[in-house]
């Protein structure tokens, strides 16, 4: 009997990303379970694919009754409930099912920027000093804790939501102004986190069994007077000029003990946060050439064009053979339920 897998994923609704011309990054989705859907038949598995509009639980029923032998997790929240990510992972955990990726906790946790840089700064991994403004807080501008210039982003968004280049702010009065901006656009609280000049790597890890990829760095060629970062027009928008300015190299051209310590903090990040499936270790370095964990993204983009797929196929792997990867971690996983995980 071949073996049964069903695609979940978020049915794309583009609400208020669109308002803000951000929803390049939400149909970017289907373009991943095209791809993840085409592998996997390609190797014999009998696919069906399940898509989510809220609330969650209306698709129980559904993925019930497919009774598959595995779950393709490619679901990515909600629009405008990004904490509706790990409901998915919940949902398939309390359904008993095996399912790729994270475990739910892991999901929860580094869907805030916050929480993730406080475990890591509790467990003495290097992240660079932030400070989190909840809307209606009042900032005194002689206590601000942090030296400029610092970026300003959604404390709980991915994909370079709300990242362009004025997120750099170099004063007082700009970073109120991206700090409003984030509490009205996004309507949650905004991160202050000191700017890191230096290099950007991206490591994938992935398990069980423990495996990290060639370390990925995206090379920046801006022009002068604009801030190096992957804004939103710069990952995802072709006619957006940084878009071909900010491309990612893999693998990166860094001699073998910096590959290693890359690695090394990619991996114990994961172990720390993620536990199992596949997560992308966003890296970069302050000013001083240390290294700081900056994002970390667990169940990230694997579609075609994607970081992901990129390192892979830089470590040999055809698609097929990375799809297949990713559904052996999650055999190999112990089923929900155990405690063993997450
Ligand atoms: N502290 C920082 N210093 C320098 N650049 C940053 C910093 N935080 C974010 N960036 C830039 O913004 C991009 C998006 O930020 P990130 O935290 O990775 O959010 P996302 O979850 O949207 O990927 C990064 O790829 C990087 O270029
Ligand atoms: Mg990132």
């Amino acid at each position: 009997m071949p073996e049964k897998i069903c695609i979940v994923y978020n049915a794309p609704d583009t609400g208020r990303c669109s308002a803000v011309g951000e929803h390049v990054a939400i149909a970017g989705v289907l373009q991943a379970v095209d791809s993840v859907q085409e592998a996997l038949e390609g190797a014999g598995r009998l696919v069906s694919r399940l898509a989510f509009q809220p609330p969650l639980e209306r698709g129980a029923a559904a993925i019930r009754r497919l009774a598959p032998d595995l779950v393709f997790n490619l679901f990515e929240g909600f629009d405008n409930d990004p904490v509706s990510e790990s409901a998915m992972a919940r949902l398939l955990e309390g359904l008993g099912l095996r399912f790729t990726g994270a475990p739910a906790p892991a999901l929860r946790r580094c869907c805030s920027k916050q929480e993730t840089k406080a475990l890591l700064r509790g467990r003495g991994l290097p992240t660079a000093d932030w400070l989190l403004v909840n809307p209606g807080d009042r900032g005194e501008p002689n206590t601000f804790p942090l030296e400029f210039p610092c970026i300003v982003k959604p404390v709980c968004a991915d994909a370079s939501h709300g990242i362009c280049s004025d997120s750099v702010v170099a004063d007082l009065p700009a970073l109120r102004r991206q700090v409003a901006r984030v509490h009205a656009t996004y309507d949650q609280p905004a991160l202050v986190e000191a700017f890191l000049p230096g290099r950007e790597f991206n490591v994938l890890v992935m398990a069980p069994p423990l495996r990290v990829f060639p370390v990925s760095e995206i090379i920046y060629r801006l022009p002068p007077g604009t801030p190096p970062i992957l804004t939103y027009g710069a990952k995802w928008l072709d006619d957006d000029p940084a878009y071909h300015m900010s491309a990612p190299c893999c693998p990166a051209a860094v001699d073998a003990g910096l590959r290693a310590e890359i690695q090394d903090l990619a991996v114990r990040t994961f172990a720390l946060l993620v536990g199992r499936g596949y997560a992308r270790i966003d890296v970069r370095m302050d000013g001083n050439g240390r290294l700081m964990v900056m994002d970390v993204n667990p169940n990230p983009d694997i579609g075609p064009g994607s970081g992901a797929l990129l390192q892979a196929q830089c470590d040999g792997l055809s698609r097929r053979a990375f799809i297949d990867l990713i559904v052996a971690a999650a055999n190999g996983a112990r089923p929900p339920g155990t405690g063993a995980w997450g």
